[in-house]
């Protein structure tokens, strides 16, 4: 069985985390599941959805530390613990700790609400990104996962889905549209990954087999 953990923060509602968790028990990300979910507050949505689905949940919140280096130690400790192959950011709104990104090199996902290397960046989180989706005129957005490196949002891209921009959506109307194809393009991510279907070729990740 492949061990894979999901980070969360705070305030994340959680849903792509309970898309990963529901494919795993449905087969559909073949021989994985998802052994715990960390993030940075007990109360936080993610958290109690996890709790509720029998997932085993942990806390690192980086406020509690004087350094960020002191949360990418902690945060290290609790991972080298739960042994994962692969970690899936969630609407994990921070910079990863570089000891973490470093320790586990392409064993890293995350998911970003827009077609990057587009509307990425510190600060492009939820609604902001299609916020400056609508404002630039672009008449497609959609989604990307993609490897986790040192910076916001520019590892290697893994899958981009796109969606069409409505004349009368707003940031919320896409999000909403957006967030199920996000759900099925992340499942989609991770089972290429934990069938060892990933190649990284210079900046490109080919899928084989
Ligand atoms: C998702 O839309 C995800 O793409 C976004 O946060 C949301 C989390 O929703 N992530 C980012 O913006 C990362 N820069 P969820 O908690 O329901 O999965």
């Amino acid at each position: 069985m492949k061990r894979i953990v999901i980070l969360v923060s705070g305030p994340s509602r959680g849903s792509n985390m309970r898309a990963i968790i529901e494919a795993c028990r449905e087969g559909r990300i073949p021989d994985s599941e998802v052994v715990a979910v960390i993030g940075a507050r007990e109360d936080a949505p993610a958290l109690q959805h996890a709790h509720a689905l029998g997932v085993p949940t942990a806390v690192v919140n980086p406020n509690e530390f004087p350094e960020p280096d002191m949360y990418g130690d902690a945060l290290m400790w609790v991972l080298q613990k739960a042994q994962p192959d692969l970690i899936c950011l969630a609407g994990y709104m921070r910079l990863l700790p570089k000891q973490i990104v470093q320790a586990y090199p392409l064993q890293i996902l995350n998911i970003h609400p827009a077609l990057l290397p587009l509307f990425g960046g510190k600060g492009m989180y939820g609604l902001k990104v299609h916020q400056a989706v609508i404002e630039s005129g672009m008449k497609v957005t959609g989604c990307t996962v993609h490897f986790v490196d040192e910076q916001y949002d520019t590892g290697p891209i893994v899958l981009q889905r796109c969606i069409p921009v409505m004349d009368d959506d707003t940031p919320e109307t896409l999000a909403a549209r957006l967030l199920p194809v996000e759900h099925e393009t992340y499942i989609e991510a991770v089972r290429l990954f934990v069938e060892g279907r990933l190649r990284l070729e210079g900046k490109r990740v080919k899928v084989v087999g």
